[in-house]
């Protein structure tokens, strides 16, 4: 998508796109978008809500799991801060920097087993099972679940990104009954039998918040967004990361050579190539950006991968270079929405790296791979699907 946003830039700081999202705003300008993310009365999430792009079809009883909840990701204050407030108390920096010891050891016993493969996938061996291991056992799911999980976590998006019907229809809609009909018990138990994991947490603020304020059905919300929220991002951060250092060796190198540079690393990976490239936004009252009057009812998209390569913000921004001072990127968003997983995906990728590096001199595309990679489907998701290394 690069070339293709150095050329909107090229055009002017907002384009209407006649099509996407049946017309749409597009911003491609870093101070643009952080204006925009500043004011989220007159830029509401509303359209980050997963129900509202899903398609009919999907019948109402599966819908209702998405449309009926209060949504952390799709609300504005006050409800926004009383929703914040609650994860946030069971979703601390600190208790995710408790965890870096068990996700190292998670990294050790993947990167061990994808190694003795002389050929592996990074994606599927690596990058895909860690986030969800990880999130799954946070939440305190059972360990012979988390392949459902991680089924169920991508039909959810699936359905999400869905355009009419299509033959898949029947696998999402089960996969979405069944996903919620183990969070009603998981969610059942722990109120009867408290544990040391983050869907307790969730019950116990639920508990202490004002008599209602919570219904079963924003509690399934909430845990669904966590555990949904970091899978594909995650994966695509590691993924996007490995793919920037394939293609710029001298990076490798350094890395290599100095490995206390890794959490600069994986900013600059944040930056240089979005896990999420987009976000949408809902204009509430005429306005204006950039000088460009924009109405009412308008819808805008936020090109994060855009903004990460503004020349005004990042010199020389088409360059990997993980000595960059890298400040202020929008790769997790900015303002009010700012990730809540940021902590626990900075973590999982610094890791994951520093591990690899531990083990591997040095790392190939396996042949036929590098010139043809696989990118998922999704419109404002971007990761390689497979990447096949030797
Ligand atoms: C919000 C990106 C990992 C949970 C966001 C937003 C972005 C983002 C851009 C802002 C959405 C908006 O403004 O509309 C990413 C990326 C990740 C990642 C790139 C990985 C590299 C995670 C993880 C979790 C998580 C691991 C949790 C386990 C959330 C939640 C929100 C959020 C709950 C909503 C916060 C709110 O609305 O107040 N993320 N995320 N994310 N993220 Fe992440």
């Amino acid at each position: 998508p690069y070339p293709y946003y150095a050329s909107l830039r090229e055009a002017g700081p907002v384009q209407f796109h006649e099509t996407l999202l049946r017309g749409c705003y597009v911003l491609n300008r870093h101070e643009d978008m952080v204006a925009v993310l500043k004011n989220p009365h007159l830029f509401s999430s509303k359209l980050m809500a997963a129900g509202t792009t899903m398609p009919k079809e999907l019948g109402e009883d599966a819908l209702r799991y998405f449309l009926e909840p209060k949504s952390l990701l799709a609300s504005e204050p006050p409800l926004h801060t009383q929703l914040r407030t609650l994860v946030s108390r069971a979703f601390t920096p600190r208790r995710v920097a408790e965890l870096e010891p068990h996700i190292r050891e998670i990294s050790r016993e993947l990167i061990e087993a994808m190694l003795a493969k002389e050929e592996f996938d990074l994606i599927a061996d690596l990058a895909m099972p860690l986030p969800v291991i990880v999130i799954a056992e946070m939440l305190g799911v059972e360990p012979e679940r988390r392949l459902d999980f991680k089924r169920w976590s991508d039909d959810v998006l699936l359905a999400s990104a869905m355009q009419g019907t299509g033959k898949d229809l029947p696998r999402l809609r089960q996969s979405i009954l069944d996903l919620h009909a183990y969070l009603e018990s998981a969610i059942e138990q722990r109120r009867h039998t408290p544990r040391n994991d983050l869907i307790s947490a969730l019950v116990e603020a639920s508990q202490s918040a004002e008599d209602g304020f919570l219904t079963p059905l924003d509690l399934m919300a909430f845990t669904r967004l966590l555990l949904i929220a970091g899978n594909e991002t995650t994966t695509n951060l590691i993924g996007n990361g490995m793919l920037g250092l394939l293609r710029n060796p001298s990076e490798w190198e350094r890395l290599a050579a100095n490995p206390s540079l890794m959490p600069n690393a994986v900013e600059e990976m944040l930056r240089y190539d979005s896990p999420a490239q987009a976000l949408i936004r809902l204009v509430t009252d005429d306005t204006e950006i950039a000088g460009h009057p924009i109405p009412r009812g308008a819808r805008v998209l936020l090109l994060l991968g855009a903004s990460n390569r503004d020349p005004r913000r990042f010199p020389e921004p088409d360059r990997l270079d993980v000595t960059r001072e890298v400040q202020s990127h929008l790769s997790f968003g900015h303002g009010i929405h700012f990730c809540l997983g940021a902590p626990l995906a900075r973590i999982e990728a610094k890791v994951v790296f520093e591990e690899l590096f531990r083990r591997v001199r040095r790392v190939a595309f396996a042949p036929g791979q590098e010139s043809n990679i696989p990118w998922s489907a999704a419109f404002l998701i971007r990761g390689p699907k497979s990447l096949r290394l030797t």
